[in-house]
């Protein structure tokens, strides 16, 4: 290799490697050092050019169909199409009325999971000015106002999002390049364009657009730092104001470590979703992370509305409220005048390409509008079982011997584990899908070994593929032709783990096929069906490109540019590497795929994480916010790096990290090469203990956990929640986001404080809820701050009243080892004296339970006389036979110790249950019912 070659890896390594301890900003572009962002923010607020011919509509039973023409001179007429869909939602899509050549949109089926379904809506109202849809209930109302043009939509006549009104649509058409605008070259591109009668129109000083100076210097070309993108399309983007009267809260749009309720970035960057691989990130700040999901929700308490705005390329927003943004002057006056203006937030989205493609959804509450997105987007594949246990990470677990003693070390110390997990330097010279034989030369053997106590492994696989002649996976990309491309047509190299690289065009279906055959068995020689798969660095990452990351002129399927998909490309990488775990057991077995980048949709393929986090606590604050924004934009699944990634963290950090991390869905820990050793053992005792405590409690929730993932599969509906999902009218949840709901019954509110003595947890649901203490079973009523001392071992954790919630009590190895264990039902009084809550049961790993075989049953305590147990797997017709039973039902708030307690089941006589109750604790217990929990059975208490 040339010397200089190795100069160039060796410094890139190394700055890879993070020896250096900060994130590099230069190394990543602001909104001013990006064209388009600069172009599309600078536009000021104005009353919009664009107006409608309201002879010109074409309108079906589902849509209206217009195009827009501008009063500026400069901007091409615009195709509108408004849809109304099932389920509350409109749709509207904007695209250039006769663009040079198609604009990308998505393709349906890869985001979408299909076609989205119309629904017929009625004109009630229509005049020069406006026309006014409504969808069948007649709730929702669509006003399209024609000059200027404007969108507004109204639930139950309340005006709860409009569309344009600040006037910042804009659409950079497509163009040819004018050399200088008197160039007989531009004379022709405007003879060729005459269709679009105002396109080009140089003569125009009164463009209030302030775009379209086709010689702008970034428009053609764009330099940052040593990388020019040649841009040979020019300004392609796309914009557009959308506003939320009424509402003073806005969330979602991950992947940024902030907190969850949006801020205003008026004095700010925009947030920005372009996916990069961003190390040591910094806290609080809009920059753009990992992953990108363009999708925000808007509550308030009477509404929720979403917007999923449909586009891969870069996207920055902003966000603006009336309220956050006024100085302290006006909410003086404001206060002393005693009138207060209603809340606003507007928001401004522009992405450098493809079109605008926004979706509204109308909720009116928080799970109708999970629903709604979930019908678009699809849902969270139920993970198998182990997924949702304890996993055990580092980069690296060095060798077979290793990874014994790590599973022998939980063992000796009684602790759970499902998974180890292997990162890079297990392969042969970074090359994927290889075992280095030094280390791992039985890797069959050894995936053999920790399957003996039920547990998995995981292995990292990139997309990087090392440009290495004679290894299979680069050479057949090659032979095939399935790299991505540079502008010459040449295969794309750059520059990371391995040293020079090819990236597969995971846009196209036939390579995505390709990759998915790599993990046969045959192909991933070593490989068994207890091993899972890690996709990491799929932004993708490369080392010496621009941001890190693929140059945005490189050539994907069809020609669309890299600028095009980028933030799709890890999607589609997560994706091919589900759909190879699914054919290698053809279709038995649920995959295990963990990714790192992400998109609207990735919920379908797996679990997210949120990167190379570092060990202090403010990073282990920021869990919270990053993945409740998560949760609530579909990625159900998702988990921070226990501990933090970088350094190394104390023994009480990481002993409150595992407490919080117990609660959060996806639970691994993890560590940089150069961080000291972790594993809980090697913490001083009573941190050990403390970590068992958390990993016992998440064990012991996993039949909760486990029913959650199986809702949330159905409606979308998050597992880790904030609090406003289940107290939708309660202000005081709507900025909280140290503390987070899983599923309707459990609150958490972790201690994430050095030194904490105590912390205050808000309990919602006004007076009349109830909550218990996670340990002490002491009640509470809701409505109130609740100062919690906390020590080492306390975590800070209620459940609320009204709720069952089913759990295992005894202690494994392994979750698999627990699968035929009996439950403990823990029913929890409201103060009606009832309870009520859902079991789900199946195989715990395989799509069986995709044909009805599976126990789902909801339990019902009335008014503290009966408690039942009813069918939900009744309509499949088919359903499981299995021995897990329950084992003790345990009821919290009980007054008074009932006389008798009697069980019938399937029809036979009465039995006594032996029960015993605590007038101290207010706890009954019943010991061994002994029901299947499959069984239909009535419990009376007299
Ligand atoms: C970056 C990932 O974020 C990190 O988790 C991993 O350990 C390293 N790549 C090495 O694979």
């Amino acid at each position: 290799m040339d010397w200089w070659k190795t100069l160039i890896i060796v410094g890139v390594l190394a700055s890879f490697c993070h020896l250096a301890h900060s994130v590099d900003r230069g190394n990543f572009k602001t909104c001013q050092q990006s064209g388009f962002c600069k172009r599309q923010r600078d536009i000021p607020e104005h009353e919009s050019p664009y107006y409608v011919d309201p002879t010109a509509l074409q309108i079906s039973q589902s849509s209206v169909k217009f195009q827009l023409n501008s009063r500026s001179p400069k901007a091409a007429p615009l195709a509108v199409s408004l849809f109304t869909l099932i389920d509350n939602t409109v749709r509207v899509k904007i695209d250039e009325a006769s663009p040079l050549e198609k604009r990308y949109e998505v393709p349906v089926g890869d985001v979408l999971t299909s076609e989205p379904k119309e629904q017929n809506f009625k004109i009630i109202g229509r005049d020069s000015g406006k026309m006014t849809l409504s969808t069948a209930n007649n709730n929702n109302k669509v006003i399209i106002y024609f000059d200027p043009f404007q969108v507004n939509l109204l639930v139950d006549e309340k005006l709860v999002t409009s569309i344009n009104s600040r006037g910042l649509l804009k659409v950079e058409h497509l163009r040819k390049r004018k050399i200088s605008s008197s160039s007989t070259e531009a004379a022709e591109n405007n003879n060729n364009n005459n269709d679009n009668e105002n396109k080009n129109d140089d003569d125009d000083d009164n463009d209030d657009e302030n775009d379209d100076d086709d010689d702008a210097p970034d428009m053609w070309e764009e330099t940052f730092k040593t990388h020019t993108d040649t841009k040979p399309k020019g300004p392609t983007s796309v914009g557009l104001d959308i506003s939320f009267p009424g509402f003073q809260h806005v969330y979602g749009i991950p992947e940024h470590a902030d907190s969850f309720a949006l801020k205003s970035s008026k004095n700010t960057d925009p947030y920005r979703l372009y996916n990069l691989d961003v190390f040591e990130y910094e806290l609080y700040n809009p920059m753009a992370l990992y992953g990108s999901v363009p999708f925000m929700l808007a509550h308030n308490a009477l509404n929720t509305v979403g917007l999923f705005w449909l586009n891969a390329a870069e996207t920055w927003i902003d966000v603006y409220s009336n309220i956050a943004d006024k100085n302290v002057f006006s909410k003086l006056v404001e206060f002393v005048k005693g009138d207060q203006e209603i809340p606003l937030i507007d928001t401004h989205w522009f992405s450098e390409s493809g079109i605008i493609d926004v979706f509204i959804l109308l909720g009116p509450q928080p799970n109708d509008v999970f629903r709604q997105y979930a019908k678009l987007t699809g849902t969270t594949s139920l993970p198998p079982l182990f997924a949702l246990a304890y996993h055990q990470s580092r980069w690296n677990y060095n060798d077979e011997q290793d990874v014994f003693n790590v599973n022998d070390g939980f063992d000796e110390n009684d602790i759970p584990l499902d998974v180890i997990w292997l990162d890079i330097e297990h392969t042969v010279g970074k090359k994927y899908f290889t075992w280095d034989s030094d280390k791992f030369p039985n890797s069959v053997g050894m995936l053999d070994r920790l399957a003996a106590r039920g547990r998995k492994m995981v292995t990292i696989v990139d997309p990087h593929t090392k440009r290495e002649d004679g290894y299979f996976l680069y050479s057949d990309g090659k032979a095939n032709s399935y790299f991505t491309k540079d502008r010459q047509g040449n295969d794309f190299e750059g520059w990371c783990w391995p040293g020079s690289s090819s990236w597969l065009d995971f846009t196209r279906e036939d390579v995505r096929r390709f990759w998915s055959s790599m993990f046969s068995y045959d192909n991933y020689k070593g490989s068994t069906k207890d091993l899972f798969i890690w996709n990491d660095m799929n932004e993708p990452s490369v080392f010496n490109g621009p941001e890190i990351t693929m140059p945005k002129d490189l050539l994907h399927n069809d020609g669309w540019e890299h600028r095009d998909i980028h933030n799709i490309y890890g999607l589609y990488v997560h994706r091919a590497t589900y759909e190879g775990l699914l054919e290698r057991s053809e279709n038995h077995d649920r995959p295990f795929v963990l990714s790192r980048a992400f998109f609207a949709g990735s919920q379908r393929y797996g679990a997210v994480w949120t990167g190379d986090n570092t060990g202090e606590w403010e990073h282990l604050k920021v869990t919270i916010p990053m993945l409740l924004s998560l949760s609530v934009t579909g990625i159900t699944f998702s988990g921070a790096d226990v501990g933090g990634f970088f350094k190394s963290p104390d023994a009480e950090l990481l002993t409150r990290w595992y407490q919080a991390a117990a609660f959060q869905p996806f639970f691994r820990a993890h560590a940089h090469l150069d961080t000291k050793r972790r594993e809980p053992w090697l913490l001083p005792r009573e941190n050990m203990l403390a970590i068992r405590q958390a990993i016992r409690i998440r064990y012991m929730l996993l039949p909760y956990w486990y029913t959650q993932f199986f809702n949330s599969e159905k409606d979308g509906a998050p597992v880790m929640r904030p609090l406003w999902v289940e107290y939708p009218s309660d202000v005081k949840t709507f900025g909280l986001d140290d503390q987070h709901m899983i599923g309707p019954a459990i609150l958490i509110k972790p201690v994430v404080d050095q030194g904490s003595v105590g912390i205050n947890v808000y309990l919602p649901g006004g007076a009349h809820e109830l909550w218990y203490e996670f340990d002490s079973y002491a009640a509470y009523h809701g409505g109130q701050d609740l100062y919690v001392p906390v020590h080492l071992q306390k975590i800070p954790a209620f459940l609320r009243g009204g709720h069952i919630v089913p759990v295992r009590e005894r202690v494994r190895r392994s979750s698999v080892l627990s699968a035929h264990d009996p439950y403990t039902i823990v029913a929890t009084l409201d103060a009606r004296m009832s309870a009520t809550g859902d079991l789900y049961h199946d195989d715990f790993h395989s799509n069986e339970y995709k044909n009805g075989k599976f126990v789902h049953r909801r339990f019902t305590l009335e008014n503290m006389s009966t408690f039942t147990s009813v069918d939900l797997n009744k309509g499949s017709g088919r359903s499981m036979i299995t021995d897990a039973w329950i084992e003790k039902i345990l009821i919290l708030g009980v007054k008074q110790n009932p006389s008798r307690v009697t069980l019938t089941s399937q029809g036979q006589h009465p039995v006594n249950l032996v029960t015993s109750y605590s007038s101290q604790l207010k706890v009954l217990t019943i010991r061994k019912p002994a029901v299947n929990i499959n069984a239909d059975f009535k419990i009376l208490f007299h």
